[in-house]
């Protein structure tokens, strides 16, 4: 009866957990999926999730359903660690907010939103490359997907001025997807003077900012400086949408928790959109889980957890930072690996873009047992002290040829 289904390809990133897990080598590395390992390979529960836990488990909670746009500490809290505590739109409760499947769910309740309730057409454009989710998540919303400059292929830079000309020449009214920070897949973020810029040509062209924002502390390992995108185009007046993910900064990947927001104008229009929101989320799943949710609400508002939560964001970017200089100096010293490599070292967040190319990667799986996405990102969390060495041994044989 299902002779019509034909067989799809695997997911470009989910797909090569698969893959590692058939490799039966001891040598084997996944630098593919954007999951924090510690210094020695293995996944890391913060403390702070672990206190969290425990003030959930002594306080006998129950397993009701949670309302439909979830719990409102948790959406609370997101919103203020997003905007910032003195955003105007927190202080004035002019943010319609619900809680998510995390950032996946975020961007697809915000494309079905917008797809019933943008006036303006439904055109988006992503930047190229972006996450491979995003297109797809995008289309099955109904829109038109289209493209905007980002990366330089030849510096591994940001393309800044394909960016401009083509965000100036995009179709007005159309939506712009940004990385509020740490770009995935490739590590490469605007600076502040070019994020600014970026604010007028999207004013300018009436362009609708919709941030991803999944990394948030990830990139500095503050999460202010990290939202300090989302907050400047909020300052200059944008009304903008936002999808969070606490899967990264918190560790909690499997609890699925984040948050979708939209800048509204005032209380009336809140109340309005609100309840659409409601009516986009009923039939795709009720309402969202709860014990993940609670974990992060706890950690936002406990001003000891908070504190101890900050610390920790700062400790996984710290070690990621640390295994960038590791790599550039082993790539470029220890094995005169040809090329430059300077882009290891001043992309940021969980990713690099190595510049490795689809022969190289699948050389690589195959040879040393080493998987990563096929354009050649790879998670920076997934290298330390015992397997570095080894991963750039084989980038130097795989690059040599
Ligand atoms: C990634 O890009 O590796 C992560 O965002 C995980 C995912 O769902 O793709």
């Amino acid at each position: 009866v299902w002779n019509n289904v034909p067989a799809g390809p695997p997911d470009p990133i989910l797909g090569i957990t698969e893959r590692f897990k058939a490799d039966k080598s001891p040598l084997k590395i996944n630098l593919g999926v954007g999951a924090y390992r510690d210094g020695s390979g293995k996944p890391y529960v913060l403390s702070a999730v672990k206190k969290a836990e425990e003030i959930i488990r002594a306080s006998n909670p129950d397993h009701e359903y949670l309302p439909i746009t979830g719990l409102p500490e948790l959406t609370n809290a997101a919103t203020v660690l997003a905007y910032g505590a003195n955003s105007p739109h927190v202080k004035n409760g002019t943010i319609s907010v619900t809680q998510s499947i995390s950032g996946t769910g975020a961007l697809r309740i915000g494309a079905a939103f917008l797809a019933r309730f943008w006036p303006r057409g439904k055109v988006i454009y992503l930047p190229t490359p972006s996450w491979g989710n995003h297109q797809a998540i995008f289309q099955d919303a109904g829109f038109e997907v289209r493209q905007y400059r980002y990366l330089d292929s030849k510096t591994i830079g940001i393309d800044f001025e394909g960016l401009k000309s083509d965000l100036l020449g995009a179709e007005p009214g159309s939506i712009v997807l940004l990385h509020a920070c740490a770009h995935n897949p490739t590590g490469v973020d605007p600076t502040e003077a070019q994020w600014r810029q970026i604010s007028d040509l999207v004013k300018e062209n009436q362009l609708y900012p919709f941030f991803d924002m999944a990394y948030q502390g990830f990139a500095s390992g503050s999460t202010d400086r990290d939202a300090f995108a989302v907050r400047h185009f909020v300052s200059e007046g944008h009304q903008i949408a936002l999808a969070q993910s606490f899967a990264k900064n918190m560790g909690l990947y499997g609890e699925r928790v984040g948050a979708f927001s939209l800048t509204v104008a005032d209380a009336e229009e809140k109340a309005r959109i609100d309840s659409q929101l409601k009516i986009v989320i009923r039939p795709m799943y009720s309402n969202p889980p709860l014990h993940g949710a609670r974990i992060a609400s706890t950690i936002l508002t406990n001003p000891e957890l908070y504190a101890e939560w900050e610390t920790e964001v700062k400790g996984m970017a710290d070690r990621i930072i640390n295994m960038r200089e590791r790599l550039y100096d082993e790539l470029t010293h220890t094995h005169k690996t040809p090329g430059e490599w300077g882009h290891i070292k001043s992309q940021i967040g969980m990713f690099s873009y190595t510049g490795l190319t689809p022969p190289q990667t699948s050389a690589l799986a195959e040879k040393a047992h080493i998987y990563m996405t096929s354009f050649g990102r790879i998670s920076m969390a997934g290298l330390n002290n015992s397997n570095i060495d080894y991963f750039a041994e084989s980038v130097s044989k795989a690059v040599k040829g």
